[in-house]
């Protein structure tokens, strides 16, 4: 096997390992995908600056994010059907996260429960909630949270109606796996993931199923959520949920100035700039274009995440030299999920923690704390 340096190995590695209706649903987005592009084509065109014959000794990645101490600004972002990259995926990249020293966020649509991850953790994770018309399903969903001793709720909000993914459409998606000869002869290729999938007793949306046990598979999980989406979900909810959550808040799917500062009024935590990885409005910014005029207008009241298109440390130091507390990743650990299970997450996270502090280096500093705009050579998306 040639050598994991990159995340790009990784994900030729998943490619080969996990099953295409499910690799693809990782690696898509909305219509065209022009933004899930950008995502990742934007963060080149920031550019670094060069320092030499400073001291560079004694480096350290760790700071907090809603103060909480993490090895480096990067969570692991909210991700549905995680279990479905790798058997018991859910609760094998919590544990990755955890023993990293990073936070983990369980998405509503995951396949293991916050319970089923609750058991295998130590120290608190974060759960990820989307806003139902059944206010009963949030309540609950809140309620075990808490129970698990969550540390953050993670609010999503732009996802009151689903984007169009042409490949999940194309590739029939389902989970469980509907058995068409199609997706027998994708399972048949990929006997190692059939192999973990046969041993393990999770495979239908856990968070959900306790709730509205008429969902037990991907048709009838889009069913419900076509259902469910709340047309009139707005800032009055998030007042709500805030109320009865009480805890840590994360705004999660922020990409506009205006909504920005809505999302400060409101007193949450933190707001994640968010396109959801490019898989919701296609033709919108990608996230790093927006986050400098985020910053510029409520930096100073509220802590500002960014999440899409990270694929390496470069980016992430970008992230936070723009003004970024913490960024999250999604597909970078999927496909370390996919590639290898539990190692294959902490190899990704690995490979960034490892290029931010060598590039962290060699534009002069030695903190988090340190890093600002000073290591920017050139960006155009000032604010
Ligand atoms: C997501 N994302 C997401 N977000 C969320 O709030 N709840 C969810 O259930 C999901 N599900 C999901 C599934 C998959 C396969 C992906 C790739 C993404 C969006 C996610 O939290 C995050 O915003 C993006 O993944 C960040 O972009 P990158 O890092 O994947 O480029």
């Amino acid at each position: 096997m040639s050598p994991i340096l990159e995340i790009a190995d990784l994900k030729r590695l998943a490619k080969r390992r996990v099953p295409k209706l499910f690799f693809d649903y990782a690696d898509s987005g909305a219509y065209t995908e022009s933004t899930y592009r950008a995502n990742e084509s934007d963060f080149y065109r920031i550019k670094l600056r060069q320092r030499v014959l400073v001291d560079m000794s004694g480096r350290s990645l760790e700071t907090t994010m809603i103060g909480e101490k993490v090895k480096m600004p990067v969570a692991l972002a909210p991700t549905g059907l995680t279990g479905m990259q790798h058997a018991d995926g859910e609760m094998l990249a919590a544990r990755a996260a955890e023993e990293f020293g990073v936070p983990f966020t369980l998405s509503t649509m995951s396949i293991c429960s916050i319970e089923d991850v609750a058991s295998v953790t130590t120290k608190p994770f974060w759960f990820q909630l989307y806003v139902m018309r059944d206010r009963d399903f949030v309540l609950n969903l809140i309620e075990r949270a808490k129970a698990a001793k969550c540390s953050a709720l993670v609010l999503t909000a732009d996802l009151q109606i689903l984007g169009q993914r042409h490949k999940d459409i194309r590739n029939g998606l389902s989970a469980p796996p509907k058995l068409t000869p199609k997706h027998l002869f994708q399972m048949a290729t990929r006997p190692r993931w059939c192999w973990n999938m046969l041993k393990t007793d999770k495979r239908t949306f856990r968070n959900i199923h306790g709730h509205a046990k008429s969902v037990t598979d991907l048709a009838s999980l889009n069913a419900w959520t076509t259902e469910q989406f709340d047309p009139q979900l707005s800032w009055k909810d998030v007042a709500w949920i805030k109320e009865r959550w009480g805890g840590k808040l994360i705004i999660k799917g922020i990409l506009d100035v205006e909504d920005a500062k809505m999302a400060a009024e409101t007193g949450a935590d933190a707001i994640v700039v968010s396109n959801h990885g490019g898989r919701q409005l296609d033709g919108a910014h990608s996230s790093i274009a927006m986050l400098p005029r985020i910053v510029d207008a409520v930096g100073d009241r509220i802590e500002v995440h960014l999440d899409g298109g990270i694929r390496s440390g470069q980016d992430v130091l970008k992230a936070v030299a723009l003004g970024a507390k913490g960024t999250f990743i999604g597909r970078p650990f999927l496909y370390g999920l996919g590639a290898m299970g539990k190692p294959g997450v902490t190899r990704a996270l690995e490979i960034i923690a490892k290029e931010m502090d060598v590039t962290m280096a060699l534009c002069g500093k030695r903190r988090i704390a340190e890093i600002d705009e000073s290591i920017i050579a050139e960006n155009p998306f000032k604010g």
